[in-house]
């Protein structure tokens, strides 16, 4: 069997830039970005790509998305922009005006070494839960017909519920017509990518695989008892590496704000396992 060409892609999700010195669940959400990006392109920058899943800036504002718009110009890969529910669409679109898609909507098409990528815009005005109109499915919709495939999506709200009832009040409202949309479709999207919710997910909807990390600032926590308030926990921050062929994918949560040891544990080696020997 011939060997698979291997992609390597990068996600961020939830960076939540704010002004400079403040924290957001007791961490600094703009050393978090740029120790995540440190971290990332010590070790992955042959990814062909950075998605950034949105809640780019905690409050919408421009000097958030000015100062993000200067950090990812240096970066050696294309760098692909979502909106989230914590960004202002009209303020991004002042910063980043490249974005600014068929529409209105924040959408693309990335064309990728295997497939095409293709970012959808999630976001409503004031509020936290996520919408997906006509004019964004009729959109979507046109693309996956026209595209051969594979595809691969990527958005900042969660289209499945994740049975925890305060997320699921801000999740994606309009599922049905997301669901609608990519229902036909389905053999051509290999897996879509969110955030949204601070933590790892992965699934299937329609057997599409999907995958969330934690994030890159503060976390959640999946309290299942919790009606009204969404719960955080102190775990370690994190970003996705994505390596795709044609016929498979496995995505890594990587917590890079992760300080423990990390130590060797034996060989893969059939013949060097002895229990006699070998250092645990
Ligand atoms: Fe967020
Ligand atoms: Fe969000």
């Amino acid at each position: 069997m011939p060997k698979d060409k291997i992609m390597k892609l990068l996600q961020f999700t939830d960076i939540h830039l704010t002004t400079p010195g403040q924290t957001i669940g007791g961490r600094d959400p703009n050393a978090n970005f740029d120790k995540a990006l440190e971290h990332a392109m010590a070790l992955h920058s042959d990814a062909e790509a950075l998605f950034i899943t949105g809640d780019l800036s905690d409050w919408g504002d421009a000097p958030d998305y000015r100062r993000l718009r200067a950090r990812i110009e240096t970066l050696p890969m294309p760098v692909h922009l979502l909106i989230g529910n914590h960004d202002d669409r009209s303020t991004m679109l002042d910063v980043f005006p490249e974005l600014n898609g068929e529409g209105g909507f924040v959408q693309s098409v990335v064309p990728l070494p295997i497939g095409h990528a293709i970012t959808l815009d999630t976001w409503g005005p004031e509020t936290h839960a996520g919408h997906f109109c006509d004019a964004r499915a009729h959109w979507l919709g046109a693309q996956l017909d026209e595209l051969p495939g594979p595809v691969w999506l990527f958005m900042h709200h969660n289209p499945v519920p994740i049975r925890v009832a305060p997320m699921d009040k801000i999740m994606l409202l309009d599922a049905d017509r997301f669901r609608a949309t990519i229902a036909p479709h389905r053999d051509k999207i290999r897996h879509f990518f969110h955030g949204h919710c601070h933590l790892p997910l992965s699934g299937s909807l329609f057997g599409i695989p999907f995958s969330a990390p934690r994030g890159t600032n503060h976390a959640g926590w999946p309290d299942f008892a919790a009606t009204r308030l969404l719960s955080a926990a102190n775990l370690t921050e994190s970003y996705s590496v994505v390596f795709a062929s044609e016929h498979a994918t496995v995505v890594h949560m990587v917590e890079f704000g992760y300080t423990g040891d990390i130590k060797g544990e034996g060989s893969p080696e059939y013949s060097d396992w002895d229990r006699l020997t070998m250092v645990r």
